[in-house]
């Protein structure tokens, strides 16, 4: 019955771990998956979301079905999170099935606005095309990041937004941009945000990272900027990174509109509900617990910089061992990235080199999980890129 199906390749982030399970080289180090290690290189349970599991435990509750678009708690206090404020008539949101399903909705509910098309950064999140795509949206190109400076080029990112046609819609990363790590300072939002506006292009803001990159306050200035235009927008967000939360699945969708928020609503539950029928209960209870108790939500800061401060460290150490080594290239621009990933530069032969070689598993577009580092393993990593980028 099947025998007409195409075989597809393996996902290009979350196909790689299973290569990796199977290297049986003594070093491996796996830079794949933008997931955090602690510095011992162990997958991190954050100590607030022990202790809000141990509440919870204890409070017997119930396991009925959540409203369609999920847990108000939640949704009231992810808003307060990235919005600060946002008054209640100027959107609808959901909680989601992470921040992927947040994406696919907003590109569901896009569709049925009649928006023809999606601009995403080139390059970006391997999985945001394939979204989009399946949505029905046609997924177009904007240019971002340059390979020669290792930065983002600006201005050609505002001539490509000033050439999209009117009621498209612009795919923004809040921070933390995945792959590069390279992000636009604050003016150049603010001037975006006018392209954006004066354009009449929809901004649809993934946040997934928000406090990975300068602090929960400072990752989302972009997107509150944004919504104190009074456009359109959608905003998609997660909790995966910032609690530690990856397999749980708490992701949120807001959709901020100041006129059309009934038929907006009526949209969504439609999606979710002919979907996935209703989000899980118990990430939402996780988030909350932790969001409403002033104790908890201290700890979760802690917890939350000493995250960001190990992976700014470790992005540090690389730079300075890969010029110490003698690196044959100038990898200073890895200080100027934020967030879990570096956008290494290296080429596609010099990461299979790695792998085969080395078994360090990188992106095959050069991206790396800085926070896979580590003190045990940085000495190797660095060593191996020495060796592929000196011996071709
Ligand atoms: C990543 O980019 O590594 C993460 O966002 C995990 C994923 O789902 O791809």
């Amino acid at each position: 019955m099947f025998e007409t199906l195409a075989l597809l390749p393996p996902d290009p982030v979350l196909g790689v771990p299973a290569l990796f399970q199977k290297d049986t080289h003594p070093h491996k180090v796996n830079l794949s998956v933008g997931a955090y290690q602690d510095g011992e290189g162990r997958p991190y349970v954050l100590e607030a979301i022990k202790d809000a599991e141990k509440k919870l435990a204890g409070e017997h509750l119930l396991k009925n079905y959540l409203p369609i678009e999920g847990d108000p708690d939640y949704i009231q206090l992810t808003i307060e999170l990235i919005f600060a404020s946002l008054s209640k008539e100027r959107y609808f949101a959901a909680q989601t099935i992470g921040g992927t399903s947040a994406l696919r909705l907003g590109g569901d509910l896009l569709v049925r606005a009649a928006v023809p098309l999606i601009a995403l950064s080139n390059p970006s999140w391997p999985n945001h095309a394939p979204i989009f795509k399946q949505a029905g949206l046609d997924a177009i190109e904007y240019p971002y990041y340059d390979n020669h400076t290792h930065g983002v080029d600006f201005g050609k990112l505002v001539q490509a937004v000033r050439a999209l046609p009117k009621g498209s819609a612009i795919l923004l990363q809040a921070c933390c941009h995945n792959p590069t790590g390279m992000d636009l300072d604050f003016s150049q939002w603010k001037e975006l945000g006018e392209e954006i506006k004066k354009n009449g292009i929809i901004p649809f803001f993934d946040s997934a990272y928000q406090g990975f990159g300068n602090g929960l306050e400072e990752d989302v200035k972009a997107v509150r900027w944004f919504a104190g235009l009074g456009i359109d927008m959608l905003v998609a967000s997660s909790f995966s990174k910032n609690m530690g939360l990856y397999g749980e699945r708490a992701g949120f969708l807001a959709v901020l509109s100041d006129k059309e928020q009934v038929k907006v609503a009526s949209q969504v539950k439609q999606l979710i509900r002919s979907n996935y029928s209703n989000p899980p209960i118990h990430p939402a209870r996780l988030v909350a617990t932790i969001l409403k108790d002033s104790v908890l939500k201290k700890e979760w800061e802690r917890e939350l910089s000493t995250m960001r401060d190990r992976i700014q460290c470790m992005r540090e150490a690389l730079a300075f061992g890969l010029a110490a080594q003698g690196a044959a290239r100038d990898f200073s621009f890895l200080n100027r990235q934020r967030g879990v990933f570096s956008y290494s530069g290296l080429t596609t032969q010099e990461v299979q080199r790695l792998i085969d070689e080395w078994g360090i598993y990188l992106l095959q577009n050069g991206r790396m999980n800085v926070a896979g580092l580590n003190s045990r393993n940085l000495d190797t990593v660095i060593k191996a890129i020495v060796n592929v980028i000196h011996a071709p």
